[in-house]
């Protein structure tokens, strides 16, 4: 039996057993939470609430400390989801340590690493965004003002997408999520402040991972998924980016004007794809990364392509690939002692998503050593100096805009 049969066995066997159990532990919770926040009922209207925005130091010349944007709006995968996954029924989930062992408190939070993750790094955590870390849209209540994150562990640009380890927020419903808050934000400040805000405000997306890892390249032992068979790798792309294009389109046409649209980073570096595709320490998939770099290269012409068509918007692209690839040829230069294998996890490299289920992983004693933290995510260390590239960086990491002047753009 081959490695990646045995592994979808065993991944198969944790899937059912824990559905059952989570499922049964909390769905009755869960279902209702669900059913208030279909409706998009976000809360009472408060008056109040529009002198909190006043009172912002985007408003406010004199605060020490002036904000570049007003708001952030987060849409993306597990590499942005500060704390959607923990109301939703999913394996997906990063509810128990060692999750967030280096997070300030110690504490997992449902954010995908052991520490502080991207949409901190960008706010108050960091001197950039200087606002606090949107919160999770599931968990946001009346607190939509600054923004919100709608991301969601195992969401792709695809319905499909992620479907294997339960429920998640596509990109579709994220979209749909973002509809309701733009309805609350204009009941709060009228149309004209909302799209005072909107247009000023930063919108974030990370997305495609789920489309490929958790989706496209899944096999079922030999057996490719339906989508291999369906579509070739180009005519996939294709697929993903004209979805992913109309998703923007619609939130462009909500008010959306200044956004920062991530390419996918080195998947076949993944200690998981390395695990069930006889990777080694110091060759990735090849194969895999070869698919990434089209798809970016693709995708790039999208904002090319999207820029052209809006020009009273600001689009930028922001080069994970060249990052990650970067770090893995010269780790020493980052600090970093390993940039093949998980922290924490179980098997070959640490690669089978097991990291905090009792009894069943390694986790490294110091995961800032480390590029990974599990089998698919990075340490927060890694997310760190990912901020500050994306901040402050220049062509060809950003292209053509880093976050700082993406603010500042018009
Ligand atoms: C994806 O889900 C949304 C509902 O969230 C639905 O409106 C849409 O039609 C679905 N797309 C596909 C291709 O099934």
């Amino acid at each position: 039996m081959r490695i990646h049969q045995i592994y979808i066995q065993i991944w198969t066997a944790a899937f059912v057993g824990c559905m059952v159990l989570d499922a049964a532990a909390s769905s009755g919770e869960f279902a209702r939470n669900g059913a208030i926040r279909e409706n998009g009922k976000l809360g009472d209207h408060d008056a109040a609430d529009i002198s909190f925005l006043l009172r912002q130091p985007w408003n406010q010349q004199s605060n020490h400390r002036m904000s570049y944007y007003p708001a952030i709006f987060i849409f993306g995968d597990s590499l942005s989801d500060v704390g959607n996954n923990n109301n939703l029924v999913t394996l997906a989930k990063a509810t128990r340590l060692p999750y967030g062992r280096d997070f300030p408190g110690g504490k997992p939070t449902g954010r995908f690493s052991n520490g502080l993750i991207g949409p901190d790094f960008l706010g108050h955590q960091s001197e950039y965004i200087g606002l606090p870390t949107p919160p999770p849209f599931l968990s946001a209540g009346n607190n939509i003002l600054q923004g919100v994150c709608f991301a969601s562990g195992s969401a792709g640009i695809l319905n499909s997408s992620g479907n294997i380890y339960g429920e998640h927020i596509p990109l579709t419903k994220q979209v749909t999520y973002f509809a309701n808050v733009r309805q609350e934000l204009q009941a709060r400040l009228g149309e004209e402040g909302t799209k005072d805000l909107l247009g000023k405000s930063l919108f974030y997306f990370n997305f495609g991972s789920n489309d490929y890892v958790t989706n496209y390249f899944l096999t079922n032992g030999r057996v490719p998924s339906l989508l291999q068979a369906q579509y070739t790798p180009s005519q996939f792309q294709d697929l993903l980016l004209s979805n992913f294009a109309l998703r923007i389109e619609e939130l462009y046409a909500m008010g959306a004007r200044k956004m920062a649209i991530f390419g996918l980073s080195a998947l076949g570096c993944l200690p998981f794809q390395r695990l069930i595709r006889n990777g080694s320490p110091t060759t990735c998939v090849e194969s895999i990364n070869e698919i990434v770099r089209s798809y970016n290269v693709a995708l790039l012409n999208h904002v090319h392509a999207l820029q052209a068509a809006h020009p009273d918007a600001v689009f930028t692209y922001l080069d994970s690939y060249r990052l990650i690839d970067s770090i893995i040829r010269q780790p020493s230069a980052y600090g970093l002692e390993n940039v093949y294998a998980g922290c924490c996890g179980s098997g070959r490299f640490n690669g089978l998503p097991t990291c905090s289920v009792p009894r069943s992983y390694n986790v490294c004693e110091d995961a800032s050593k480390y590029l990974f933290w599990d089998f698919v995510h990075p340490t927060s260390k890694i997310y760190k100096l990912a901020t500050a590239k994306f901040w402050t960086g220049s062509y060809p990491d950003a292209i053509p805009y880093n976050l700082r002047e993406l603010a500042l753009a018009s």
